[in-house]
């Protein structure tokens, strides 16, 4: 795109006033033929989606809500490696942007001093063997205030601006998230998904820490010791075997 001087992500950028969320909008576009790299940006949405059904609080004028559509060649399985190509994506941005050095935690929240900054719901639009797209969408609370979240969130939620203090510029945000995407993906596209994986480790503040996984009514407990190329968190289990979980809400121990 003019100015940002980005290879695919961002070359197409559609702006809206307010949607019901910008993955719906996103991937109405994708199947209507729209290209890779196309971004999908809203100043509020009506109905905000989060993980496992959950809302995404998406007031108006202070946070970025956006969808990437990228249309790469992998198999459904490997869809993952896109999350967290996105979770990287926002962690250098909010570094790059606060100097703030921001964890992730898996499978795709990114924090800040232990609270979400940001969430990640990526969808994909596949036939049996073969990905047709997949939507990145990306929710950052930039400057949001403590009070203008609803009760409920106010302890595990945070903005960039409650943790630096001062207003965050959207615009040099959203441009940083572009490129870092931009750069990320390319470097995905020639082979070098290891350049994702490590970084997102590296970032991964649970790796090495005892853990309890839970999902519906189970709870494991074990050490996280890595992510596998599906996507699934490593958990060595008390009697030393690893057990690869593929959903849950982990909670530090
Ligand atoms: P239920 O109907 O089961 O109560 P819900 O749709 O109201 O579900 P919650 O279960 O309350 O959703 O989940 C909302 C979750 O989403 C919270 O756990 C919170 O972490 C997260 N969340 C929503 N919006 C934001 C936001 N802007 N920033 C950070 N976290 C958010
Ligand atoms: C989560 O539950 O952590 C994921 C939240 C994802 C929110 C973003 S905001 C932009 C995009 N559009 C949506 O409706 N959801 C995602």
């Amino acid at each position: 795109a003019v100015g940002l001087m980005t290879e695919r992500i961002g070359r197409q950028i559609i702006s809206f006033r307010e949607t019901d969320s910008t993955n719906e909008t996103a991937f109405k576009l994708a199947e209507e033929g729209a290209p890779e790299g196309t971004v999908v940006l809203a100043e509020s949405q009506r109905r905000g989606k989060g993980r496992m059904g959950r809302r995404w609080e998406s007031p108006p004028g202070m946070n970025l809500y956006c969808s990437i559509i990228l249309r790469p060649a992998i198999l459904p399985l490997q869809a993952v490696q896109m999350t967290f190509l996105s979770a990287v994506a926002v962690a250098r941005a909010v570094e790059e942007t606060t100097r703030l050095v921001p964890t992730i935690k898996w499978p795709n929240d990114v924090l800040l001093s232990g609270r979400k900054v940001a969430g990640l719901l990526n969808e994909m639009g596949a036939e049996t063997e073969k990905v047709n797209f997949i939507i990145l969408g990306i929710g950052v609370n930039i400057n949001m205030d403590a009070g203008q979240f609803p009760a409920d969130l106010r302890s595990p939620a945070t903005s960039l601006r409650m943790e630096t203090g001062g207003a965050v510029d959207r615009k040099e945000f959203t441009r940083a998230l572009i490129r870092a995407l931009d750069s990320l993906y390319a470097a995905f596209l020639v082979g070098d998904y290891g350049v994702v994986r490590d970084e997102w480790l590296a970032r991964c503040g649970m790796i090495g820490r005892r853990v309890h996984v839970s999902y519906r009514d189970s709870v494991v407990a074990g050490v996280a010791t890595g992510i596998d190329d599906y996507g699934a968190l490593l958990l060595t289990l008390d009697d030393g075997c690893v057990e690869r979980v593929l959903a849950g809400d982990v909670t530090l121990v």
